[in-house]
């Protein structure tokens, strides 16, 4: 809604771009070159809003701090999440492809399955399970930090939140679950044709619509036959059963493992910049950790951004957007603006005791307002503990410093080239 100021002056168009996502470079760079694309573009047109081309379409591009916290912090009357069928087949009416009460009404529900009470169990079922993976890092010569925390966390999703033991009964299950998720990881990335033809071959999509519909199957049999620990408390919702597999398939889903696998990458990439915070005896303080892991949240968010669409005529800072119009918020050029953080691409944990102190909510990687991710701070408590063992019990040398290493944005922010990391005892 417009305030009394915005009322009395006339809002201005967006700054346009000429680039086009087919027919010029600049569009394109949104997806190739995320960094560059947001300082170019910024300087270009003089304003953290601008509008380009995506996939043809006119899109509201979003980079101001303030205006993304604005689009996130809406209370559902400007904006809306806007995602068609296509991802709906995909993950059905999950909690974070559905909109307004419905959305209110599930996430009131999950919000047993992330309680205190239960974050602390999830932090003793993750510190024993890692206790193998964690200490089998130095016996390797060197280690593809993604590749590895990518197929650990895969394990360790379908361990915590389909509890299947990896001796047990469930190896198996837990197997097939894993071969599905990854086809229909491919169907997310995959353009929608759905053709399939006996005995040729099908699209990637049609494929992800199958290993959905096969996945919801295993996934329905593990949740009747199991009452303990996530599964359990997910039973004692008031959430149907149909929805209690759509969240799972969320849980197990390819989409947390990438996205915890680039945490780690990136918490390896910048230690240069905070080993010096790193006492001889592998001891840091609890402060200065957390603050080096909220650079790293800023810096390298896993997930490029998000998406919204404006619900009717409404205004962003000083800019008209206009009904119907898609806007796709940058968390980097968020997180990189002067407005908010001072000298905006150095790596400074301090910055959060001082400067930024309280300016938590001014991150984005997990989004933000009433749609914020609901994993946070299980994710966030689970990443500290396993930064702090790997802190205390090892030292390492990353096979090269975080200025040569190119960056890759999707699905999720990692190095183009395996970043290496040879691990020793302390
Ligand atoms: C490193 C790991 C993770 C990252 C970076 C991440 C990031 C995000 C972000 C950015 C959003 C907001 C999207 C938007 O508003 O456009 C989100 C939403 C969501 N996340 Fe996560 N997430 C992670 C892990 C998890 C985990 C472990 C779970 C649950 C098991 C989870 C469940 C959800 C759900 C259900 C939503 C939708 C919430 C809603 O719309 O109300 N996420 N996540």
């Amino acid at each position: 809604m417009m305030t009394e100021r915005q009322r009395c002056w006339t809002p201005k168009a967006l700054p346009m771009d000429s680039g086009s996502f087919f027919t010029g470079e600049r569009g394109f760079r949104l997806f190739t070159d995320v960094a560059d694309f947001v300082e170019s573009k910024v300087k270009e047109h003089k304003s953290r809003i601008f509008q380009t081309r995506v996939l043809l379409k006119p899109t509201a591009i979003v980079v101001s701090n303030s205006a993304v916290a604005a689009l996130l912090f809406d209370d559902g009357s400007e904006y809306e999440l806007g995602y068609d069928d296509y991802f709906k087949r995909l993950f059905g009416d999950t909690l974070f492809l559905v909109e307004g009460p419905e959305a209110k009404l599930l996430r009131e529900s999950l919000r047993p399955l992330f309680a205190e009470s239960m974050l602390q169990s999830y932090q003793v079922e993750l510190r024993e399970r890692m206790r193998r993976p964690l200490a089998d890092l130095a016996k390797c010569p060197r280690v593809n930090v993604y590749k590895y925390f990518k197929a650990q966390s895969m394990a360790l999703c379908l361990d915590v939140f389909l509890g299947s033991s990896p001796n047990g009964a469930s190896a198996q299950l837990k197997e097939e679950i894993a071969a599905l998720v990854s086809t229909h990881w491919h169907g997310v990335l995959s353009i929608p044709l759905d053709f399939k033809f006996p005995m040729l071959m099908s699209s990637a999509y049609r494929k992800a619509v199958d290993a959905r519909e096969k996945l919801v199957k295993l996934i329905l049999r593990r949740l009747r036959e199991s009452d303990d620990g996530f599964l359990g408390c997910l039973k004692s919702t008031k959430m149907s059963e149909e929805l209690q597999v759509q969240f799972l398939l969320l849980a197990v889903s390819a989409l947390i493992p990438k996205a915890f696998a680039s945490l780690m990458t990136s918490f390896f990439c910048s230690s240069e910049h905070w080993q010096p915070l790193v006492d001889d005896d592998g001891i840091i303080s609890d402060e200065n950790l957390s603050n080096v892991l909220l650079e790293v949240l800023r810096l390298y968010p896993p997930f490029m951004g998000g998406r919204r669409v404006a619900k009717r005529d409404t205004v962003l800072d000083t800019y008209l957007i206009p009904r119907g119009t898609p806007l796709v918020y940058i968390n980097m050029g968020a997180h990189t603006d002067p407005a908010v953080f001072p000298d905006p691409h150095c790596f400074r944990p301090f910055r959060w005791k001082h400067e930024n102190s309280g300016d938590q909510r001014k991150l984005f990687t997990f989004g933000g307002g009433a749609r914020t991710c609901i994993g946070y701070k299980l994710i966030f408590s689970g990443w500290k503990m396993i930064c702090r063992i790997l802190i205390s019990e090892f030292t390492w040398e990353v096979d090269r410093a975080s200025a040569d290493v190119k960056l890759k944005y999707l699905p999720v922010l990692r190095p183009k080239d395996p970043l290496y990391v040879k691990f020793r005892p302390r």
